[in-house]
């Protein structure tokens, strides 16, 4: 499942593995949390060379099971840091270091290796894991995905969280290494006007064509 931010992947992605008792993986909470630590380091993240130097050094484990996945940086638990503001407003700049791509790649192709398994993502079918047997591209219009993501995060307006998405979807949809794009073989879902269960059970139905 790739897309742009709120556009749906998580809600989608849980409630589907749910649906087939699937494991579960969420590789943005990957990128955030290298993103949290290289902020706990102050690693100069505007050196993609010192963002490249650094990268092997967290431990970052995640856990699969859709209905409470989990994400530790050396053994320490940082759901909740990882998505605050400072995080989200740096995670495209390290995401785009070749070097934090290829690490993170290499541990979710080890995770996926392991078994059946719902992927979201922003190049999961284009780069992770092309041979994926359903690949679904979420798309929805800004204005709705920034009205859903101010609605959970208290204090934000929908301008705002407009203008800062904005900015992250030219970060990853024009970065040199895996860009977001649709894969060869996707079916594009415009989820603007579905709702979360109609969304599912459209996924739910390709799954089992
Ligand atoms: P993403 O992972 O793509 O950033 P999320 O799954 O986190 O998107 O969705 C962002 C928010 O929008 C969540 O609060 C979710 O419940 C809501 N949402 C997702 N899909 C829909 C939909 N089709 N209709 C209405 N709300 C949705
Ligand atoms: O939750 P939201 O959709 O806002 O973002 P996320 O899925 O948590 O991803 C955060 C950021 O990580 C994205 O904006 C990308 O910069 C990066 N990312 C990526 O480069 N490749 C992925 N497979 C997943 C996320």
């Amino acid at each position: 499942m790739d897309g742009p931010s709120g556009s749906g992947k998580s809600s989608v992605s849980r409630g589907v593995a749910r649906a087939l008792g699937l494991r579960y993986l969420d590789t943005g909470a990957m990128y955030r949390a290298m993103t949290w630590w290289m902020l706990q380091q102050e690693v100069d993240l505007a050196d993609p060379a010192a963002v490249a130097a650094r990268c092997g050094g967290p431990r970052i484990d995640v856990g699969t099971d859709p209905d409470g996945p989990t994400i530790h940086v050396d053994g320490l638990d940082v759901a909740g840091p990882i998505r605050e503001a400072e995080v989200t407003g740096s995670v495209s700049v390290v995401a785009a270091v070749p070097e934090v791509r290829a690490r993170l790649v290499a541990l979710q192709r080890e995770i996926i290796g392991a078994g059946d398994i719902v992927v979201e993502g922003r190049d999961i079918g284009t780069a992770v894991w092309p041979e994926a047997a359903v690949k679904v591209y979420l798309t929805a219009s800004p204005e709705a995905r920034a009205r859903r993501r101010s609605a959970e995060l208290a204090g934000s307006t929908v301008e705002a969280q407009q203008e800062a998405m904005a900015r992250r979807d030219t970060l990853d949809s024009t970065r040199k290494t895996d860009p977001l794009s649709m894969a060869d073989g996707a079916v594009e879902l415009d989820t603007t006007p579905l709702s979360l269960e109609e969304v599912i059970g459209e996924v739910l139905r390709l799954v089992k064509e």
